[in-house]
């Protein structure tokens, strides 16, 4: 029987020498004339692991931490050659290592898990399920199950995605689009990128349920032009979703058209700001538009738009699947479902934690963390991009939820956590911070334009 040998292909493990790594094991695998099947799958967000090379076994799949095209031999005889169960790089059956086992993976389902460019895969892990129910209903009801999800937008600001996509559904029009938020610029943050290199059609598959909610028949993805992989990967699975009738004129079947188009980003921290985005889409400069006209009434050229968030549009497909109350089960307050939270800067296990909010800053540096990389006590963190705020360590125990953040004075924004330890320079983050907003700033609005220009 052909053995499954996985090696990520997502970013983070490919900087870190996966490509070497799959190379090494394509040749010992022709020599030794191995009935052995290289994936390459995307990562499980373990990414102080990577590469993390796994290995289907009739006990599920084990995994090797840290692999360099220098183990594989050794690797080789571990997995095959019956040379002792035991390698300096085994960390044991994936699925029961802590930082997994104790997430909760709604929208992170699939990552690590499958293929991202096989469509098989996805439709045998849960895939286009979502889809099929939307299919069934009519546009209020696809809405309602939204609105009742208590889904909120995950690019930042929060905003109830039924509300929004309800403003759309009643706008009428003749031509109505789906605008993809993938400009991820918050400081730390990686999320966007790892559904789209690893669960690319989930993404694909919430932005049809979006358009078939709302009576949209195109879509466009912005993603970020430091993005090579993620374009690439989105690229191939746009064309399988086509050549499989889930994209096209005729989708499932169903006489409705829906079709996404890839945009690379203009590289510009602005242009993640959803009107200055549109601008950016249309081929016009990243300048931000005047509110009102919210987008959801007059978007991208003039006509009704959902701007959503890519965290936020895969979230869709589990929502529809399993229902609103499946996924309001999750979280605390108004703060609904789970949120992948991404650890980075001065961490010992960086990587991404998808948790129902209401975890703790404590639970997620420590627990999954485990402190500081440098084993220096952490003095505060970054959360919410330049925009956002430094917790000190005494606010280490705030849960995470919308509600309580703000109260504090902070923001969750996209859920980047950047990790400081104690010789941190406070004042110089201050002014890095504000530097970085100067440079970054449209310079259309009135307060930006006049504080930022003293920095
Ligand atoms: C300066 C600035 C930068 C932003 N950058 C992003 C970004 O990179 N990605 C994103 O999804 N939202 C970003 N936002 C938020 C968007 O304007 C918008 O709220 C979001 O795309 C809406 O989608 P959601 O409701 O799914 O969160 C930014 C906002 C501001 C003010």
């Amino acid at each position: 029987m052909t053995t499954k040998i996985f090696i990520p292909r997502d970013s983070s493990a490919i900087g870190l020498g996966a490509n070497l790594v799959a190379d090494a094991f394509t040749r010992v695998v022709q020599s030794n004339n191995a009935d052995v099947q290289i994936v390459r799958n995307g990562s499980r967000g373990l990414i102080w692991m990577e590469p993390l090379v796994e290995v289907e076994t009739e006990t599920g799949r084990q995994g090797y931490a840290n692999v360099t095209s220098n183990d594989v031999d050794s690797l080789f005889k571990t997995m095959f050659a019956g040379a002792s169960d035991h390698h300096e790089k085994s960390v044991g059956p994936v699925e029961e290592i802590p930082y997994l086992k104790n997430q909760e993976r709604l929208c992170f389902a699939r990552n690590g898990i499958t293929d991202p460019t096989s469509i098989e895969d996805y439709l045998g892990n849960d895939g286009y399920r979502g889809l099929k129910v939307a299919l069934s209903l009519d546009a209020k009801s696809i809405v309602e199950i939204v609105t009742q999800s208590g889904l909120r937008g995950r690019g930042g600001a929060a905003f109830p995605t039924g509300i929004k996509w309800n403003t759309v559904l009643n706008c009428p029009s003749d031509q109505k689009y789906i605008v993809c938020n993938a400009d991820e610029g918050d400081s730390g943050t990686f999320s966007d990128r790892m559904t789209i290199e690893g669960d690319p059609f989930a993404l694909i598959e919430g932005m049809t349920i979006a358009a078939l909610a709302v009576g949209a028949t195109k879509g466009y993805v912005y993603l970020r032009s430091e993005y090579p992989h993620a374009e690439e990967v989105f690229t191939e699975a746009l064309l399988i979703a086509r050549a499989h009738g889930y994209l096209g004129e005729n989708v499932c079947g169903s006489k409705r058209s829906f079709d996404i188009e890839l945009r690379r980003a203009a590289g510009a921290y602005i242009c993640g700001e959803e009107t200055s985005m549109l601008e950016s889409l249309e081929g016009k400069r990243g300048l931000v538009r005047p509110k009102p006209p919210l987008p959801a009434i007059s978007g991208l050229f003039g006509q009704p738009t959902v701007v959503n968030n890519v965290v936020t549009l895969s979230s869709i497909p589990f929502i529809l699947a399993n229902g609103a109350s499946a996924y309001k089960d999750y979280g605390m307050g108004r703060s609904m479902g789970t949120l992948p939270i991404q650890l980075a800067g001065n961490i010992k296990r960086g990587g991404l934690v998808e948790k129902a909010f209401g975890v703790t800053l404590n639970e997620l540096l420590y627990d999954f963390g485990g402190g500081s990389a440098s084993g220096k006590p952490i003095r505060t963190l970054q959360i919410g991009g330049p925009l956002g705020a430094y917790i000190p360590e005494s606010q280490f125990d705030l849960k995470l939820d919308y509600e309580t953040f703000s109260a504090a004075g902070a923001m969750i924004g996209h859920g980047g956590i950047v990790v400081f330890d104690q010789t941190v320079n406070m004042a110089s983050m201050a002014r890095f911070a504000m530097e970085f907003c100067a440079i970054e700033s449209c310079g259309k609005c009135t307060p930006c334009r006049l504080s930022l220009i003293h920095i």
